[in-house]
């Protein structure tokens, strides 16, 4: 290594980013640079020649990359991106295509902060093609970004692997390059110094593998022209399992060595999803081979590198034995979406991050597409209303943002991964695809991606081509939702045989925002044989029920029938297909609570009423009182999307009733716990064999919750099951579906005085070897009611014995142990900040610990800590989580306020049915 560069971390100068204001004369000349959100054309990549040679041992790697470029515009300036690299400013060199002319940088600058390279010559660079050659150094690194390390164990031994994980911008971590979705090339790709016994992968085959002694070269055929956060490398011992599409795309699945059967299932569903998608965008997939590794370390769930899907060992294996029914439709769901992603997002690339959600809502929502038809049993498109309520949630934040979001500087980047992009982002796309119709929607899309294969597109373009197949005008309907955060609420009343409709912006904090939107409006009316549909383009719309519906609403909710052409309800967004709320007048709504006692009701429906009049009773709009009569209406209720939402906000209504009603909690419990006996007993404790996917997921997450609530019958039988567990690992009596809500139940029993169970589990967790069975075990640990424990648990996920991908899961802390996690954050706050500091892992810490709390003194006392602590990888996800803290707290005064809450929690704990 030569000298290394000087780095700079301030900016001084001016901001100025197109090349004809490059100013070439000041001193300060290189740092005009700095500070843009893009990087400056001067020249543009075409082809990348990269070698890498890692060093596993080491835990370092040299490499060196030479650049096919053409300078488009005068300029002795090139800048393109570096991180943490040291650049051997010796070894820079352009080599001018035409003269084979050779010029040398005069000077080489890294700009930490920004994260970029500067380059400048003596003299101006020729217009016309050439080659950028840079030597560099790097440092493989333990924050699962750029490339770095992942450990695990080989016959007893701890190893090192080197993994790649580029998106969103930490391909500059890797080697020089521009570093920007749109900046498209190929790359040759060539791994040196590899142990010869390990497997090396990258996102294309091999070309050729040279062995010399134990170290071997491998360089891979060179990529199509793709964006650079899709490069990738994995480096390490592992097995693997293997077939082969219909037409003859190689597919693989890597694992730790002996785990190999447990990538069978994920083969199958990848090897099926290529051949759906091949259809379904009428575009072949596009590489010769596709691998699949599960990672023992990964920031996210999966990545979708070109050619080389990343993946969480909990996303991608699956065992037949200790895996649970969760576990295998996460895995589904998680390749569909990451293949998806291989026509969605590598063939055509969003331009820019401002459109990370034509990536990620597309993938989300089509990835549902595809489980669907592998696996139509387990009933995937009513789930995907957990995708919906998410988005809603999130976006009924006052601190939320529009779904095109503005991004000005890398390190914005991260925190837009979130359930606006994915979540809402698919929501809308599921809510377009269902006003256009899926068959002129397919069409559409194929002639997307058609269009803009090996290249970039920004939202619009999907419009255009929706619109140019539909005939509707798309652009204009979806502006409404991409480019304005936030959604309306639709009034409904009925008044002399109208029907009248008006929108307004829905904000959990109940002040009224000014947004509009055109709101694809569905509605049935007494039977789903009646269906209307019309586009509310105004504020508001009165339609005439006799002329609109063909029948008339006498009174609704009077039991009318079909033959006296009298509608008994009327529901309104049938299906949850628009990312909406409803709320209706009393005697409609009071019609609907009717309709779900006797079953008349689409399981999506029953969940969308539910989860909007949660919604309204949080922005007080709506009584807790009149929410826990609604609730009681579900109390037959079997269908899994909707109780698994009804326990959703059972814990909600639970910790917002020990903060505003804490005499009322026990009755408030013994309400849900009741609510939750008809589905228990129908379920039991042993799997039904054949019985469905939905309930053995059901069966669990029933068992958790009245665990949760301490259902006294339920803690014993856990017990019981759990020691029977403790003696004999192959006992029947817990299958891996109940085994969380059984470690949940034996740690509501367990206290510093009572750690046995506590510490079974431990010795439970260091036993396994299956990250399924980690997850679960860390997640059942920290809902311990006794903070002594909490503190303990807490403690424990900042050793070494928890990856720091996983630490997360022990932030899920009961709320009794809720403010045992704040003291325990803000103590520990500078290791959490350097450990997790440096991607959106951090934000989960803040949302978890931060958003339970429901005081206007938390507030504050929030805000404090982290003016005193500032991190701007938090920025956005404190804001959220600060507004979330203030709507529980307004909600918990006005439920103190509600004089007769009392009487109906009484009424409904104990009435009999
Ligand atoms: N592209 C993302 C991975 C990613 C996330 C990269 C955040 C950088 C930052 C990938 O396609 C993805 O969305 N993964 C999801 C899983 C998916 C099934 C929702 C994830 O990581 O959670
Ligand atoms: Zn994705």
């Amino acid at each position: 290594m030569m000298s290394p560069t000087r780095t700079h971390s301030k900016s001084e100068l001016e901001k100025l980013s197109h090349p004809s204001r490059v100013s070439h004369s000041s001193s300060l000349a290189m740092e005009q640079f700095k500070g843009q959100p893009r990087l400056p054309k001067f020249a543009v990549p075409k082809r990348y020649d990269v070698k890498l040679k890692p060093d596993l041992a080491a835990c370092k790697f040299g490499g060196s990359v030479a650049i096919g470029l053409d300078i488009v515009a005068d300029t002795k300036f090139v800048v393109l991106n570096a991180a943490e690299l040291t650049v051997n400013a010796g070894s820079v060199s352009f080599t001018h295509g035409g003269s084979s002319k050779v010029f040398k940088p005069s000077k080489a600058e890294t700009f930490e902060e920004d994260g970029i390279l500067v380059l400048e010559f003596g003299e101006m660079l020729p217009i016309g093609s050439g080659v950028l050659a840079i030597e560099f150094e790097g440092i493989l690194n333990d924050k699962m970004k750029g490339f770095y390390r992942s450990t695990y164990e080989y016959n007893g031994e701890k190893k090192n692997m080197a993994v790649t994980q580029f998106e969103p911008v930490d391909a500059r971590r890797c080697f020089p390059c521009w570093d920007e979705p749109a900046c498209k090339a190929t790359f040759k790709i060539t791994l040196d110094g590899v142990p010869s016994e390990l497997v090396a992968l990258s996102n294309m085959p091999i070309e050729e593998e040279k062995v010399n002694g134990h170290l071997k070269t491998v360089s891979y055929v060179e990529t199509p022209i793709m964006s650079t956060y899709l490069v990738a490398v994995v480096v390490g011992l592992f097995d693997y399992v293997e077939d082969h599409t219909s037409d003859g795309v190689k597919v693989r699945v890597y694992c730790q060595v002996g785990k190999a059967d447990q990538g069978k299932f994920a083969l199958h569903v990848a090897v099926k999803t290529l051949e759906l998608y091949k259809d379904y965008f009428a575009v072949p997939y596009p590489l010769p081979k596709l691998d699949m590794v599960a990672i023992p370390d990964f920031s996210a769930g999966a990545m979708e590198n070109y050619g080389l899907v990343t993946y969480r060992e909990t996303a991608l294996l699956f065992d037949e034995q200790h895996s649970a029914a969760v576990n295998k439709q996460r895995v589904a769901t998680v390749v569909a979406h990451e293949l998806a992603h291989q026509w969605f997002g590598n063939l055509v690339t969003m331009e820019w991050w401002t459109h990370l959600w034509l990536n990620e809502g597309f993938a989300t929502w089509v990835s549902y597409l595809a489980t669907d038809s592998l696996f139509p049993e387990w009933k995937i498109w009513t789930q995907f209303l957990d995708e919906l309520t998410d988005g809603l949630k999130l976006d009924g934040l006052e601190e939320s943002h529009p779904i095109e979001v503005e991004i000005n500087h890398a390190a914005e980047v991260d925190e837009i991964f979130d359930a606006i992009s994915y979540r809402k982002g698919a929501s809308v796309i599921r809510m377009l695809q269902s006003y256009l119709g899926a068959e002129v929607f397919q069409r559409s899309l194929a002639s997307y991606i058609k269009k803009h294969a090996y290249s970039n597109a920004k939202t619009e373009d999907l419009w255009a081509a929706l619109e140019e197949g539909s005939g509707e005008p798309v652009n204009k309907l979806m502006n409404s939702w991409t480019q304005q955060k936030g959604y309306p609420v639709i009034s409904v009343k009925v008044k002399d045989q109208k029907l009248e409709f008006d929108q307004t912006q829905f904000y959990s904090s109940g002040s009224q925002g000014d947004g509009q939107w055109i709101v694809p409006i569905t509605l049935s009316c007494g039977s789903y044989d009646v269906r209307k549909n019309f586009l509310l383009q105004a504020k508001s719309e009165t339609l005439d029920i006799k002329e609109f519906l063909g029948c008339s609403v006498g009174k609704v909710g009077c039991g009318g029938n079909k033959d006296n052409a009298i509608c008994s309800w009327i529901k309104v967004n049938v299906d949850q297909t628009g990312f909406y709320r409803v709320k209706y007048e009393d005697e409609l709504a009071a019609a609907l609570r009717n309709a779900i006692e006797k079953k008349q009701l689409s399981e999506t429906d029953r969940f969308g009423i539910l989860d909007d009049s949660f919604a309204l009773s949080m922005a007080r709009k709506q009584s807790f009182a009149s929410l826990l009569t609604l609730l009681s209406a579900y109390r037959e209720e079997l269908d899994y999307i909707v109780l698994s939402n009804l326990i959703t906000v059972s814990y909600k209504l639970a910790r917002i009733a020990a903060d505003a009603v804490p005499g009322l909690l026990d009755h408030i419990k013994q309400f849900f716990i009741g609510l939750f006996q008809y589905s228990a007993e129908k379920l039991g404790w042993q799997p039904k064999p054949g019985e469905s996917h939905l309930d053995a997921m059901l069966r669990g997450e029933i068992l958790n919750v009245l665990a949760v609530f301490g259902h006294d019958l339920t803690l014993d039988e856990a017990t019981r099951r759990f020691h029977a567990f403790l003696e004999d690992r192959n006992t029947p009596l817990l299958p891996p579906d109940i085994r969380k809500a059984v470690y949940v139940a034996v740690m509501q029993r367990a206290s510093v005085s009572n750690q046995s169970s506590y510490e079974s589990l431990l010795r439970l967790y260091r036993e396994s070897d299956l990250s399924q069975e980690k997850t679960r075990i860390l997640s059942s640990l920290a809902s311990c009611p006794d903070p002594n424990i909490t503190l303990e648990v807490l403690n424990f996920i900042l050793t070494p014995e928890v990856r720091s991908q996983d630490a997360v899961f022990g932030l899920a802390v009961s709320s009794k142990g809720r403010d045992t996690a704040w003291t325990w954050m803000k103590e520990n706050w500078e290791h959490i900040s350097k450990t997790w500091g440096s991607g959106f892992l951090i934000t989960r810490f803040v949302s978890a610990i931060v958003s339970p709390f429901a005081s206007f003194d938390r507030v504050k006392e929030i805000e404090e800590f982290f003016k005193a602590h500032p991190n701007p990888a938090i920025t956005r996800t404190l804001k959220q989580s600060i507004e979330r803290v203030q709507i529980n707290a307004k909600w918990v005064q006005s439920v103190q306020s509600e004089k007769n809450l009392a009487d109906v929690v009484t009424e409904l704990a104990y009435r009999k049915y």
